[in-house]
C-alpha cells in the first residue's frame, strides 16, 4: 500500500522550507566515491540530516549523513552526503526520502551516483559507468510503498528512463573530459552481504554490466514523480567470481578513493553542460 510521504515527512519538508536558501537546479546524491566532493566546491549551506525532525538516523556512529547546498558553474545544486541504504534495515519509504526532500523543494533533476561490482568482462576497477538500464526485479514488490499501483501515465514514464536528456549531457562531459564511460545495466542487489559468484553469473546470463545496492529505487521513485534522473557508477571491484581475489569492503573503498578526482570531473562537467 503506498504510504503517505507528504503526510509522514510534513514536519521535515517545512521546516526546511524555511531554512533553504534557494531551489535547487539539480540534485546529486554522493554515493562511495564522491563522499567529498561538496568540499571542493561553494558551499552555502551545509546541514546535518540529524537537524531534520523524522529523519532516519545513521546506523553508523559519527557518520550522520547532511545535506549541502552548493553554487558551482553558475547553478544551485543540493548534493546529498550519506545514502539510506535498504541493506541497513531501512524502509523504502526512508531509503528514497533525498529523492522526495529534492522534489519538494522544487527541483526536477537528480543525478544518483554509486559504488558497484562489475559484472562485465571488459569492465576494470576505477572504470566509470552511465547506467543507460536496470534491472530492479529484486525490489519490485517494495515499489508499491512508495509509487502504489502506478496510472498509466507514471506507468509510460517509467519505461522512457535509458532514453533522458540528462544521459546525452553525461556522454558529452565524458568526452570533453576525456573518460572513456562505459554504459551498461545496472543490477539492484538488496545486499546486506556482496553476491556470490552463482548469483552473479545469474546476473551476467541476464546482461547485467554492473551490481550494486541503490539507486534502482530512488530513480524509480524520481520518475514517478516526474524528475529527470540519471545514474553514474564507478566500479569499484569485479563482482564475486568474475576475479580470483576475493572481495572485500576496503576494496571497494580504496578503489573509489583513487577515481574520486576523475569522478569528481566528470560531475562537475555535467553541472556546467546542464
Ligand atoms: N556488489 C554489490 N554492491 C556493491 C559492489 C558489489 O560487488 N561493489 C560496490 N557495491
Amino acid at each position: 500500500m503506498k504510504i503517505d510521504l507528504a503526510f509522514k515527512y510534513k514536519d521535515l519538508i517545512n521546516y526546511l522550507n524555511k531554512i533553504v536558501p534557494f531551489t535547487p537546479q539539480v540534485t546529486i546524491v554522493l554515493g562511495s566515491g564522491l563522499g567529498d566532493f561538496a568540499e571542493t566546491l561553494n558551499i552555502v549551506k551545509s546541514i546535518s540530516t540529524t537537524d531534520l525532525p523524522g529523519y532516519p538516523p545513521s546506523t553508523v556512529e559519527g557518520h550522520s549523513g547532511r545535506i549541502i547546498f552548493v553554487e558551482s558553474e553558475n547553478k544551485k545544486l543540493l548534493l546529498f552526503k550519506g545514502r539510506i541504504h535498504f541493506y541497513e534495515g531501512y524502509k523504502i519509504y526512508e531509503c528514497i526520502l533525498p529523492v522526495f526532500i529534492s522534489y519538494k523543494l522544487g527541483c526536477n533533476k537528480i543525478i544518483f551516483t554509486n559504488a558497484a561490482g562489475g559484472i562485465k568482462k571488459d569492465y576494470s576497477p576505477g572504470d566509470l559507468m552511465l547506467a543507460e538500464s536496470f534491472n530492479g526485479v529484486n525490489i519490485k514488490k517494495e515499489l508499491t510503498d512508495i509509487i502504489g499501483i502506478a496510472s498509466a501515465e507514471v506507468k509510460n514514464n517509467l519505461g522512457n528512463f535509458t532514453s533522458s536528456q540528462l544521459n546525452k549531457i553525461i556522454k558529452q562531459a565524458a568526452v570533453e573530459e576525456n573518460i572513456d564511460l562505459k554504459k551498461g545495466t545496472y543490477w539492484f542487489s538488496k545486499g546486506p552481504s556482496y553476491e556470490t559468484p552463482a548469483e552473479i553469473n545469474m546476473m551476467a546470463k541476464f546482461r547485467g554490466d554492473a551490481v550494486g545496492m541503490s539507486t534502482v529505487h530512488e530513480i524509480i521513485f524520481a520518475l514517478s514523480l516526474g524528475m529527470e534522473a540519471a545514474s553514474i557508477s564507478c566500479i569499484t571491484n569485479y563482482a564475486a567470481g568474475i576475479s580470483t581475489t576475493k572481495l572485500s569492503h576496503e576494496e571497494v573503498t580504496e578503489t573509489a578513493n583513487r577515481v574520486k578526482d576523475t569522478f569528481g570531473s566528470l560531475v562537475n562537467r555535467v553541472i556546467a553542460l546542464i
